[in-house]
């Protein structure tokens, strides 16, 4: 075994015993840290620092240094993908990502190929093997994607959105088209996410930020089932490397998400992680899951809450601890200081 896979994050993705909670959080690597605006401000902008394999593997350790995460993750988007579609990604400042090429009609859906990853993404790929290499060798590496319909959300809206009548439209109304892009999109992140291990991702976990605004029934039959597709081949492909499942607003679903054969649920900070632990059973790691507002607070209430997360799962093996969404660009970083030595210090009793 090397010595990742001997590290708290790994061993706590098995339910394994560690001699304390792993630590890490969801888009570590980011604007609240102003090493990460000065190498941001140097490529020249987001997509130029994503596609740059030198500086994205600089700033994916740079919160590693700051604070001594128990994991790092790639840095690295989920439009990425789509973009590789051919979709043209671009980002606006202060307007978040949008598409040149959006999904408007069927006949858009039928034209799109399932890119190759070395041949399309390969900037991610060298990111991927520049920062296994760069890392501490006791520091695990997160690869990641999308899942299939929160990725199909913007492709089919152009951009973020409030209301989702697009995307749901075409679910309601074009449901043979809705499950030809979600099949495409579960196979081409299924062959991303492999190429990623290949290059050096320890783990693995999908984003599915917009799983929750679904009803139950297309929740299952679109979010869910393609994100049980996606963990199937990498279960036959890449039998060692844990998978993990974020759904945001999805905790309602918790069984079904566990049963997909996944390794790790990620947990928002809408459901008690204690009773997500009852409902999971204790085979399964849960990561999560502190509100990311508490992070705006200050030291003694964050001390507070840490300890509160961490009383709730309990004592017993596989909880990562993590926000319950990424970390937002006004936090102070002194505030991830705290967060971490709360995590640190906490002993249960
Ligand atoms: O976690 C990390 O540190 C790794 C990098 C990472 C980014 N995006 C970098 C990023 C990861 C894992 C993501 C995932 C992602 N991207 C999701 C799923 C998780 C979530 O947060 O819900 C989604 C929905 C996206 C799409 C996306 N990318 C949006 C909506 C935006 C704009 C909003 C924002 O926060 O600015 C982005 C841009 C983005 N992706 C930034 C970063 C650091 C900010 C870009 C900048 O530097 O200006």
């Amino acid at each position: 075994m090397n010595s990742r896979a001997d590290s708290r994050f790994m061993r706590a993705l098995r339910c394994e015993p560690v001699d304390r909670t792993p630590v890490w959080l969801m888009r570590q690597a980011g604007r609240y840290l102003p090493e990460y605006r000065a190498t941001r401000e140097q490529a020249g902008s987001f997509l130029a620092l994503a596609g740059n394999p030198e500086l994205a593997c600089e700033v994916t350790l740079q919160p590693i240094r700051r604070f001594g995460f128990d994991a790092a993750i790639l840095f690295s988007d989920i439009l990425i993908l789509p973009h590789a579609m051919g979709l043209g990604l671009r980002f606006t400042p202060g307007e978040g990502p949008w598409f040149e090429r959006p999904l408007h009609q069927v006949a858009d859906i039928d034209r799109l190929g399932r890119p190759d990853p070395e041949d399309d993404t390969g900037e991610v790929m060298a990111a991927v093997r520049l920062i296994r290499q760069s890392l501490p060798d006791k520091v695990p590496l997160i690869g990641f994607a999308g899942s299939p319909w929160t990725v199909a959300t913007y492709m089919i809206e152009g951009r973020g959105s409030r209301d989702f009548a697009r995307a749901k439209g075409l679910l309601l109304a074009e449901p043979a088209a809705a499950e030809r892009l979600m099949h495409l999109l579960a196979e081409a992140t299924a062959d991303y996410l492999l190429a990623q291990v290949a290059a050096g991702a320890d783990a693995l976990m999908i984003f599915d930020t917009w799983g929750g605004i679904l009803s139950p029934s297309l929740y299952r039959h679109y979010s869910l089932s393609s994100q049980a597709r996606i963990v199937e081949r990498l279960a036959a492909d890449a039998p060692d490397t844990p998978v993990i499942l974020f759904g945001k607003g999805c905790g309602q679903h918790i069984e079904a998400v566990a049963a997909t054969g996944c390794a790790g649920v990620g947990v928002d900070w809408t459901m008690d992680l204690g009773e997500a632990r009852r409902r999971v059973g204790p085979d399964i790691a849960l990561q999560g899951n502190l509100d990311p507002s508490v992070l705006l607070t200050n030291p003694t209430v964050i001390g507070q809450q840490v300890h509160a997360v961490l009383d709730a799962h309990g004592s017993g093996p596989g909880h990562i601890f993590n926000l319950g969404h990424g970390i937002t660009p006004e936090v102070p970083p002194e505030h991830v200081s705290c967060l971490v030595e709360a995590v640190r210090s906490y002993r249960a009793d």
